[in-house]
């Protein structure tokens, strides 16, 4: 799978390089480019930004820079890339909007900055490929790179060879839309805390049962809103 980032803090994106997405890029499984859209930038000052139409505080990322950007990294392979703009007036990102991109040949994400980017770049993309605008929560930072980060980080760990065993991401919490149950490793008692019995019974049956009730409760009470989603989607049968 193919990966590009569009920002103007290139160096944002170094933890790319370490861990589960830097192995995954190394073993050939991701070809993750970052790109400084200075590049593109035009004059002595390089400028990306100016003041928005209609007045209003901060700076706007201009459509010639972003435009140019996009132009040449979305034109540089022989597909048509899903372009992926973090921003916090996007959707939430979800686990099933992460596990639909990770069945995608080429991702390109647009890190904003400042207060964001002429709305005329998104307008001008989607006559050419599929655009989604993605918000990580209810909270403002700085710019997209965080974002991106998340974003390239929870799709490499969905694409096939990048995990060394493949359940870990069907267990994960949300797979099935619930919160995982607590887990436990040796030692068996440790600061007079000990491991839950059933756990340690070998009974398969009766540890599923046990980690889907613990799972049911961990989830009504600090997500109670992923039940409600359930149901709606399921009905009862949803907690079978
Ligand atoms: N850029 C700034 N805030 C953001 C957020 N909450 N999610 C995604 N991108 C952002």
């Amino acid at each position: 799978m193919r990966i590009d980032v569009v920002t103007i803090f290139p160096g944002y994106l170094a933890p790319l390089d370490e861990a589960i997405v830097g192995r995954a890029r190394r073993a050939g499984l991701l070809d993750v480019r970052v790109h400084d859209l200075r590049g593109w930038a035009s004059g002595v000052h390089k400028a990306v930004d100016d003041s928005p139409y209609g007045g209003g505080p901060g700076m706007l990322m201009t459509a010639p820079v972003w435009g140019a950007a996009l132009d040449e990294v979305t034109g540089s392979g022989d597909t048509v890339p899903r372009l992926l703009v973090p921003t916090p007036a996007g959707a939430p990102l979800t686990q099933e909007r992460v596990a639909g991109w990770a069945r995608e040949p080429w991702l390109v994400l647009a890190c904003g900055r400042y207060e964001g980017i002429d709305a005329r770049v998104l307008s001008d993309a989607r006559r050419r490929m599929p655009v989604e605008e993605v918000s990580l929560g209810d909270y403002v930072l700085a710019g997209g790179e965080v974002a991106a980060l998340v974003v390239v980080e929870a799709v490499s760990r969905l694409v096939p060879g990048v995990l060394g065993n493949p359940a870990s991401a069907e267990l994960d919490s949300f797979s099935d839309g619930l919160l995982e149950a607590p887990a436990y490793t040796r030692p068996e008692r440790w600061r007079d805390l000990d491991v839950p019995d059933v756990l340690r019974g070998g009974n398969h049956a009766v540890v599923d049962r046990w980690r889907r009730d613990r799972s049911l409760e961990r989830t009504a009470a600090v997500r109670p809103d992923l039940l409600d989603a359930l149901l709606a989607r399921h009905g009862a049968d949803a907690f079978d």
